[in-house]
């Protein structure tokens, strides 16, 4: 599976291999729409996401440590009744993903791994309240930043803004992909491709990937009732991406800064409901 968080895109998806039945194919992906009743729940998660992201953001400083973050990220999910969603996903170690610089996504934190003036990290968690899920993320300054980092920053939450804008009934999933693209990509950076957004809801990930590249008037209909994550990963340098020694950390081949920005929204009647807020 990873369909890993930022989950990379699913191989099984493209078919290479040979004894599908063709009419299968060409079924599109079995995206659950979720109720109104589930949507109550799903904005329950949002909101403990959003509010202890909030919390993490304050207390970003030079010389705290990412273990220190991850622990409050702990005791603010709990105090809110709800329940980690990346705390044994796959394995993975901790409540928080904290990324720093050249780090893209699913950095662990670390009592030993100290925060410097000029760092960016990106905190990325999620919390399940009543069965189920909401994930989000966001790239924080430490101190002063460059203002090559500071444009990043900008560019990467300016991505997901307009691949948000792009949400509403009948849209394509190719036009929000297309708009996180065209955003970063016309401000000389580049999006990840080894890992994508997804479906959420009664799990962390869903049906469908939510790529942040692609071709507008592509891929599948959006329709009232569906609930995505939308994460742009952007990268100040080139796209490519490796895996860290620990299985887990994604750093930018090129050592160049990364950003990562996300929200849980759900398609409504008339365009998006942003549910990590
Ligand atoms: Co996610």
């Amino acid at each position: 599976m990873k369909m890993l968080a930022a989950r990379k895109p699913a191989a099984e998806v493209k078919n290479g291999s040979a004894k599908v039945p063709p009419v299968l194919l060409k079924r599109k992906p079995s995206v659950e729409l979720k109720t109104a009743a589930e949507l109550q729940k799903m904005r329950s998660a949002g909101r403990v996401v959003a509010e202890v992201l909030k919390i993490l953001e304050s207390a970003v400083k030079p010389g705290i440590s990412t273990g220190e973050l991850d622990r409050l990220a702990a005791e603010e999910i709990a105090a809110r009744g709800a329940t980690p969603a990346f705390l044994g996903y796959c394995g993975y170690p901790a409540v928080l993903c904290s990324s720093i610089n050249e780090e893209v996504v699913h950095g662990i934190p670390d009592k030993k791994r100290l925060l410097r003036e000029g760092d960016i990290v990106s905190l990325d968690m999620g919390a399940v309240c009543g069965g189920y899920y909401g994930d989000a993320a966001m790239t924080v300054p430490v101190g002063k930043i460059s203002a090559e980092a500071a444009r990043l920053l900008e560019v990467t939450k300016a991505s997901l803004a307009a691949a948000i804008a792009a949400v509403r009934p009948g849209a394509f999933l190719g036009d929000v992909s297309s708009a996180v693209q065209s955003c970063a990509e016309s401000a000389g950076m580049s999006v990840v491709r080894d890992f994508v957004g997804h479906g959420i809801g009664r799990h962390l990930h869903e049906e469908p990937a939510v790529p942040n590249y692609g071709e507008k008037g592509s891929g599948l209909r959006l329709e009232p009732g569906m609930t995505i994550a939308i994460e742009p990963m952007v990268n100040a340098g080139g796209w490519q991406v490796r895996v860290l020694d620990n299985g887990w950390t994604v750093v930018t081949k090129d050592e160049s800064l990364s950003a990562h920005f996300e929200h849980t929204v759900a398609v409504t009647d008339s365009g998006a409901e942003i549910l990590t807020v």
